[in-house]
């Protein structure tokens, strides 16, 4: 079986891909290929040490076009480069001496306490990765005690995803059709019992990743080639496709009987996304959700104030994983004036490319209540289905744990500018 390679031709600054490439490709201590060096690629979770072990096994398990899927960003990946870039222009000052024998790695998040100080990001299609993806990624969220956003994109219904024991259930929506589909998504999220409803605003046309549109002969039908390389991949098919090709199953009823099939409705989806959401609508989806309410998909500090003015209680700063526009800043680089405008009456959620302990940490310091983590726990699915989401979950919690620890910062809470360097 193949492992995952093609050819990247970004254009993204050089030295800003350098510093996103050093970060994983690029082992620094070693010369002319000594020691050699390698990551982990077999099936041993213990042996995952790190979110780009778990990346490394679920490439080997996904046939090509779902790698693409889940890796990919738009166009020339420049967005994507930053976003790994932007944790690599923060220097970490720890401070020397102080008692760490006891680290505290709890937040609050709209007034419940948050044992890790980050929640899971709502991603579509996990149905591709494992089967009933979105309860096990759930599952996962619940014992940790972390908020899990479910997308729009999601093949699992919403109600059964909400009877997870113990889960912190978020819904993200997507505004597509007409009214009436987003009013039935948004009662009946709440029925289902959501915490939190989280509107996604950055991709109302549909980020051109290029490279997953080359594994397609044309829309909704892959390619020869990704078809074949799918049927060489028998352990993914059968973790994945033993019920079935999964469906839109909380959207099939709103798309046309002829388009059901499962990339037909993907498109479908994409192709009647609403082009005319304002502020003014998203103000009125606010006034019909009687709990917290975030906008998702921000970029810019005077767009945090106006969801603030608009009665948002959160926003979530975010570039959409490198996937929409292209050569956009990084949600970490409009934090801390984002944190500056809003002070603390707005809670500010950051994701896009956080892949390590260190990576929360510079997320808090600079001023967010909590990171989400998008791929970094699809790796893990990815890999090994629930107990791979579980594996990545505790690599962040031991990560952030050790990492307070020579930081000199007994609790997340203490992080601050005083711990950071540009
Ligand atoms: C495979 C994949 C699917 C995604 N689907 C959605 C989605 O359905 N809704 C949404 O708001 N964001 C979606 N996102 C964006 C994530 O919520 C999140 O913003 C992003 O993954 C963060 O970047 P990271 O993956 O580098 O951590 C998706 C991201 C990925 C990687």
């Amino acid at each position: 079986m193949r492992s995952f390679s093609r050819e990247r031709p970004s254009r993204a600054d050089p030295v800003e891909a350098a510093a996103a490439g050093a970060r994983f490709d690029q082992p620094t201590a070693t010369e002319n290929g000594a020691p050699a060096r390698s990551y982990y690629t077999g099936r041993n979770l213990a042996r995952a040490h790190t979110i780009e072990d778990l990346r490394r096994m679920a490439h080997r398990r996904l046939p090509a076009f779902a790698v693409e899927y889940l890796e990919g960003g738009a166009e020339e990946e420049a967005t994507l480069v930053r976003n790994l870039a932007a944790f690599a222009s923060w220097r970490l000052s720890p401070k020397a001496l102080v008692d760490v024998s006891r680290r505290d790695l709890s937040v609050s998040l709209f007034g419940r306490p948050l044992p890790l100080p980050f929640a899971i990001a709502p991603t579509g299609l996990n149905g591709l990765f494992w089967r009933k993806a979105d309860v096990l990624l759930a599952r996962a969220a619940a014992q940790a005690g972390v908020p899990f956003i479910q997308s729009t994109m999601s093949n699992d219904r919403m109600e059964e995803v909400a009877a997870v024991p113990n889960l912190r259930h978020w819904w993200q929506l997507y505004v597509f059709g007409p009214h009436e589909i987003r009013e039935a998504l948004i009662a009946r999220a709440e029925r289902a019992g959501c915490e939190a409803l989280v509107v996604t605003v950055d991709a109302q046309f549909y980020g051109d990743r290029e490279w997953e549109q080359r594994r397609f002969a044309h829309p909704g039908r892959l390619t020869t080639g990704s078809i074949l390389d799918a049927a060489l991949h028998p352990r993914w098919a059968l973790t994945t496709l033993s019920g079935g090709m999964p469906s839109f199953a909380n959207d099939i009823n709103y798309i046309p009987e002829d388009r059901r099939g499962f990339f037909e409705s993907a498109f479908w989806i994409r192709a009647n996304m609403d082009h005319t959401l304002d502020w003014a609508e998203v103000a009125r989806l606010r006034k019909l959700w009687p709990r917290k309410f975030l906008i998702k998909g921000i970029l810019n500090a005077d767009d945090v104030e106006r969801a603030a003015a608009i009665g948002a209680d959160g926003a979530i700063l975010s570039n959409h994983g490198g996937r929409q526009l292209d050569w956009t800043v990084s949600g970490l680089d409009v934090l801390p004036e984002a944190r500056r405008r809003v002070g603390d009456r707005m809670t500010l959620l950051v994701d896009g490319g956080v892949r390590r302990g260190t990576d929360v940490l510079k997320c808090l310091a600079l001023g967010a209540d909590a990171a989400l983590l998008g791929r970094a726990t699809l790796y893990g699915l990815a890999a090994a289905g629930q107990k791979g989401v579980e594996r990545a979950i505790d690599i962040f919690r031991e990560e952030i744990d050790r990492d307070l620890g020579l930081l000199g910062a007994p609790s997340v809470k203490e992080l601050g500018s005083a711990f950071l360097t540009r």
